[in-house]
C-alpha cells in the first residue's frame, strides 16, 4: 500500500497519483486533504510518515506546494527519508542512492503529468546498496543521535 497525502498546495497532484493508481489497480490510502480548501501540512506529514515508519504503508508520497514543507515535517519521523524531486533524475536517483521511503512533490513547481511521471519511476526503482548503504547508515545513525 502506498500512502498519499497532500495539502492545498499539493492537492491536484495527489489526486493525479490517485486517478493513476486507480487505472493501474495499484493499492493506496488517501491521508488528505480532500479539497483546495487551505489547510496545514505538517499533520497530513506526520499521518504519512508514520504510515511509512511503522511499515503500514511500503512508500509515502506528499505533495505541497513547493514539496520543501511537508518534506521538511515527514522527515522529522525516524526512518523517514522524504525527497523532493522536481525532475525525472531526481525521481530515479533518489531511491537508487538514498533509499528515500516517501516521494515529495509541488503543485506549484511540477506538472499533474510529470507528477505521475516521477510516481512510477520513484516506485519502479531499487535501491542500489553498496556505498550507499553506508551513507544510508551514517544517516541514521545522526537521527538516533538527535531525533
Ligand atoms: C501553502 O501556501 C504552502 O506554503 C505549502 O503548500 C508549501 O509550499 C510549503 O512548503
Amino acid at each position: 500500500m502506498i500512502a498519499l497525502g497532500a495539502d492545498h498546495g499539493g492537492f491536484l497532484l495527489k489526486e493525479a497519483i490517485k486517478a493513476y493508481f486507480e487505472k493501474e489497480g495499484i493499492a493506496y490510502r488517501d491521508y488528505g486533504t480532500y479539497s483546495e480548501d487551505s489547510v496545514d501540512y505538517a499533520p497530513i506529514a506526520e499521518q504519512v510518515a508514520r504510515a511509512v515508519a511503522d511499515q503500514t504503508a511500503e512508500k509515502g508520497i506528499l505533495c505541497c506546494g513547493t514539496g520543501i514543507g511537508i518534506s521538511i515535517a515527514a522527515n522529522k519521523v525516524r526512518g523517514i527519508r522524504a525527497a523532493v524531486v522536481v525532475n525525472a533524475f531526481c525521481a530515479q536517483a533518489t531511491r537508487a542512492h538514498n533509499d528515500a521511503n516517501i516521494l515529495c512533490m509541488g503543485g506549484r513547481v511540477i506538472t499533474e503529468q510529470e507528477a505521475v511521471e516521477f510516481t512510477k519511476i520513484f516506485l519502479a526503482t531499487e535501491f542500489e546498496g553498496g556505498r550507499h548503504q553506508r551513507r544510508i547508515d551514517q544517516i541514521a545513525a545522526i537521527e538516533r543521535e538527535n531525533l
